[in-house]
Order: structure tokens, then C-alpha cells, then sequence
């Protein structure tokens, strides 16, 4: 089965790994690029990396409607409980779990977190996802960290097919340490994500997909809030 990884804008995605969907970080309504409704949103399971309201805006509705289990960080997870979301996977960095279509594992992301109400939000993470025969890396919001030489190792013959980076500078990495990124991961395919949603965050993807490949580092595919990439 294709892998279908979508953009509904800033840092939220929607992957279809062929036996279910996943949804990392749901920020659509008061989002200014989304391409769609919470309300419309259809998914199987709901992947946080950290607590900031860009980020969990509309976790808790989405995961009431749809019953999709949530997986985040202990302390998201404590938060959620105590709102009456209670089909949650609590986990910490390192750990692995099976998610439909595969497994995902949460990873280091170097950035901070706390919850909309102020509440301590744990670390922040990444994911790495095995699904659907794909390797899928997510780096949520973070800095351009050494580690991402280990995150894109090589496993089982396999290294990164996609890797979904923040470009949008100021509260993550930026489009020059992208690159730096993209050099250590070495995904087959770059996807940008965290800019354009606000002007603080306004970034030139097409010519930052141009550097990546003048750099020689790899290849990066922008999309607009919508576009969906497939993974043969
Ligand atoms: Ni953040
Ligand atoms: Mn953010």
C-alpha cells in the first residue's frame, strides 16, 4: 500500500499509512493556512510532540469525536486524562509503539513545552515512523541537533524515506540549518513545515528547495496547505 503524507498547513500532518491514519500535531481552526476544519478531519490515532497551542489547538476535540488514541509524553497525556480524553498512550523519549500501519518511536527534539493553561508540558519530542514500509521522520519543533546523524542511520537496511523539518526560524531551526539537517538525516525526500502561517514565520520554501539542491545534500519538496505527497 502507498504512504500518503498530507500538509494542512503550519507544523500538522495527516499520513495515511495504508491501514489507517495518523495525525501529528492538530492546529486547524485557528490556524491561518489550514486547509481544513477539525470538524472534517478524519484520522485512527494522534501523534503530539509537544504542548505549545500551535501544536494541540485542536487535540482535544478531535480526539473526543473520533475516539483516536492519543500519543504523547507522559505529562500531555496526564493533562489530557484529567479533560476526560482517556483513549491515551502516555510514552517518554526512546520509547517505541505500535500505531496503525506500523510502530513509531518518540525522539529527541530540542525546543520546550507547556500546554495552552500553563500546565508543564514535558519534553519535546520527534517521531520516527515505521509505517506502511515507509520510514517517516518527524522533527516537531526543534533546533538542528548532531543526534539527527543517528536519528537517519541506517536500521534494518533501511534509512529515512521522508524527513518533515521546521523551516520557519525564530522558534525552531531555520532554512540553513535545514540543510545542515537534511546533510545528517539524509532522507530520500525533505518535506518543510513550521512557516508561512504568520509573518514571523514567513520563509521562501522554493528557493530554500532550490539551496537543498545546489547543496548537493538532497532533495525537498514544497507543498501548499492540502498538497498531499504519495510514497510509492
Ligand atoms: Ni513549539
Ligand atoms: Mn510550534
Amino acid at each position: 500500500m502507498p504512504v500518503t503524507i498530507t500538509w494542512t498547513g503550519h507544523a500538522t500532518w495527516l499520513i495515511n499509512t495504508g491501514s489507517g491514519v495518523l495525525l501529528v500535531d492538530p492546529f486547524f481552526d485557528e490556524c491561518p493556512t489550514a486547509s481544513m476544519k477539525s470538524k472534517d478531519v478524519a484520522c485512527d490515532a494522534i501523534l503530539v510532540t509537544h504542548g505549545h497551542v500551535d501544536h494541540v489547538a485542536d487535540l482535544i476535540t478531535i480526539a473526543t469525536r473520533t475516539k483516536a488514541k492519543v500519543f504523547c509524553n507522559w505529562e500531555i497525556g496526564q493533562w489530557l486524562e484529567k479533560q476526560g480524553v482517556g483513549n491515551v498512550q502516555p510514552m517518554n523519549l526512546g520509547g517505541t509503539t505500535a500505531v496503525p500501519g506500523g510502530t513509531a518511536k518518540m525522539e529527541l527534539a530540542h525546543h520546550s513545552s507547556s500546554l495552552p493553561d500553563g500546565t508543564y508540558g514535558g519534553n519535546p519530542c520527534g517521531w520516527v515512523l515505521d509505517v506502511g514500509g515507509k520510514r517517516i521522520y518527524v522533527a516537531g519543533d526543534t533546533s538542528l541537533f548532531s543526534d539527527m546523524e543517528r536519528i537517519g542511520k541506517v536500521r534494518g537496511g533501511k534509512g529515512l524515506d521522508v524527513a518533515i523539518l521546521p523551516i520557519g526560524d525564530l522558534f525552531t531551526m531555520g532554512p540553513d540549518d535545514a540543510i545542515e539537517a537534511i546533510r545528517l538525516l539524509k532522507p530520500t525526500l525533505a518535506l518543510p513545515s513550521h512557516y508561512g502561517t504568520w509573518p514571523p514565520i514567513e520563509q521562501d520554501a522554493a528557493a530554500w528547495a532550490k539551496e537543498v539542491a545546489a547543496a548537493g545534500v538532497g532533495a525537498a519538496k514544497v507543498l501548499t496547505p492540502g498538497d498531499s505527497v504519495t510514497l510509492a
